[in-house]
């Protein structure tokens, strides 16, 4: 595998949250980040607790397999570690983290790493798809530290997609970048330098319309820190995030 010039989101988390498959530009660049706001650790080590109890909770309904898409680099608490028993497909578009993820999930049974673009599901690598996932089983579906590049209608696409596609049952755990970030004007601009395009920073009202048929459960859209977590409701929401489901009546 050759060395990457370029950082990668992934794997700046990855370093954050004190992992090992990262490369020096993914360092370099996740050192610059946190020295504009050295809070961004800790967000991204709530989100990844958001991840955990999110998952958790969908498996405790029963489901044992999952589609993790812009997966990053699928350590440090990620749906494998979290559930270890159930069949997961972590997916991105980041040649260098399937790469990474192959090599170290090979030794992990019904747990692999392929290619999908987030922002058109019938990219999948049907062959993992198949070797991994049961279409006629209930699915856990995870798109979380993505929506920040893709604009609503992308967005709205892909989560009309995802619905079609899995078995009534289905649960779909997601977040969404909130409006923490444009109150950081230094750090937006270095991002969107960094992205070459576009980020979406969306409130809970420019939420809804985008989830188009999943349902909401009970929880709500509310701030990643307290998604069934006692912790304070922050002054600032750098992530929303829900859990929605499929329901058997609009199969
Ligand atoms: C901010 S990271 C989030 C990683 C992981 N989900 C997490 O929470 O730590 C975003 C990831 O999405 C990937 N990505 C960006 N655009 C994508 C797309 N259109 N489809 C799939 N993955 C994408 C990036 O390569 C990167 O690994």
């Amino acid at each position: 595998m050759s060395e990457p010039q370029i950082p990668n989101s992934g794997r700046i988390i990855d370093h954050w949250l004190g992992g090992t498959h990262h490369f020096p530009v993914d360092a370099a660049a996740a050192t610059e980040f946190a020295d504009l706001y050295p809070g961004f650790p800790q967000v991204y080590r709530t989100l990844r607790e958001f991840v955990g109890r999110a998952v958790r909770a969908v498996a405790d309904e029963g489901v044992d397999q999952f589609l993790v898409l812009g997966a990053g680099i699928p350590t440090q608490g990620n749906v494998h570690e979290i559930v270890p028993r159930a069949r997961v497909l972590y997916t991105d578009i980041d040649p260098t983290n399937i790469a990474l993820g192959r090599e170290f999930l090979s030794a992990v049974p019904d747990v692999d790493y392929a290619y999908c673009d987030a922002a058109n599901p019938d990219t999948l690598d049907q062959e993992a798809a198949e070797r991994i996932l049961d279409p006629t089983a209930r699915l856990g579906v995870v798109l979380v530290g993505l929506s920040i590049s893709l604009d609503d209608r992308t967005l709205q696409n892909t989560l009309s997609a995802l619905f079609d596609w899995a078995p009534p049952g289905s649960f779909l755990v997601a977040d969404f970048d909130g409006e923490a970030l444009a109150s950081f004007p230094t750090i937006l601009t270095k991002i969107l330098d960094q992205a070459g395009q576009p980020l979406y920073l969306r409130d809970v009202e420019r939420i809804r319309p985008i989830l188009g048929s999943w349902q909401l459960t009970d929880d709500g859209i509310c701030a990643v820190d307290v998604w069934r977590s006692p912790k304070p409701q922050p002054e600032h929401v750098f992530e929303y995030g829900c859990v929605l489901r499929k329901s058997y009546e609009m199969s």
